[in-house]
């Protein structure tokens, strides 16, 4: 495991235990990484720092990415607890991969498969991270893409599918979407409910951004305790970075560029923190 990170499964058990939800914030570059973490360091907040198998490309690899967040941790003197997490790995190579080079935790998503392929090859990955102490999250049904709802996970299948693989935390789809919702999307927190009952792990919501307020304040009731949220910071810095360019048709030099959506995307932050409750919580 990275050197200066935290287990993504501490960090969940203690937001069950405290009554608060976490934030996982897909990262997409060394600017975005900086801003989330200080915006987490200046509300308190634990952070889970997500990148997807195309981040990771982009970014230049899984080792790379590791020794950024290690090196911000350490030259911003962070001092909140942070996991780096991979956002839906879709095979156990990639999975292995980020976990030798150092992630905290893992996501296997084998949500297109038949539930027994599913649940089979996310024994193989918890399997080879438990030796690691790496964290797994899998995801059961289909979390839906494009203002599509997915197929929901069955009540069943979730709780067989906890009890086969050992996986630490899980995502059922409950009708939630990546990317904005139309008004007709309604998460489906009584199966929620149901589902962390029974089989006794943190849940994840997947598609956080777009999610209304009064549904974020209901999450930690049915048993989420991972939010991720992906779109909506680069929605808000797309805005922020659009803007600055119309009223700036000069300038030329990256920094400046980039950095006009830093305040949109740490104002995000403290936002989407604050109501899942886990300002000052670190
Ligand atoms: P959004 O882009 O809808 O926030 O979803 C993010 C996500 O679930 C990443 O796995």
């Amino acid at each position: 495991m990275g050197d200066n990170m935290e287990s993504l499964k501490m960090l969940l058990n203690n937001a069950k235990t405290g009554g608060y939800a976490v934030a996982a914030y897909n990262i997409n570059n060394l600017e975005w990484t900086r801003f989330i973490l200080e915006a987490s360091m200046d509300s308190r907040a634990p952070l889970i720092l997500e990148v997807s198998e195309g981040a990771v490309k982009y970014m230049g690899g899984f080792k790379l990415v590791v020794d950024m967040v290690n090196d911000l941790i350490e030259e911003l003197a962070i001092d909140i607890p942070v996991a780096l997490h991979l956002d839906h790995g879709r095979s156990f190579l990639v999975c292995k991969k980020a976990i030798d080079a150092g992630f905290t935790s893992v996501m296997f998503d084998g949500s297109d498969l038949p539930l027994s392929q599913n649940i089979a090859l996310t024994k193989e990955v918890v399997d080879y991270a438990h030796l690691q102490n790496v964290t797994v999250e899998a995801e059961v049904g289909q979390v839906g893409e494009n203002n599509k709802i997915g197929k929901r996970a069955e009540v069943g299948d979730c709780d067989r599918f906890v009890r086969e693989t050992g996986v630490d935390c899980l995502a059922p789809a409950l009708g939630n979407v990546h990317g904005l919702y139309n008004s007709n999307i309604q998460i489906d927190l009584k199966a929620a409910r149901e589902i962390s009952k029974l089989t006794n792990v943190p849940l994840v919501l997947h598609g956080g951004s777009g999610v209304s307020d009064e549904e974020f304040l209901e999450l930690v009731n049915n048993g989420i305790y991972k939010v991720n949220i992906n779109t909506a910071l680069q929605m808000v810095w797309a805005k922020a970075v659009r803007e600055y360019l119309d009223s700036n048709a000069d300038v030329y030099d990256p920094r400046k560029i980039i950095k006009s959506g830093e305040q949109a995307i740490k104002n995000e932050v403290i936002r989407i923190n604050n109501l899942l409750g886990s300002i000052n919580k670190a």
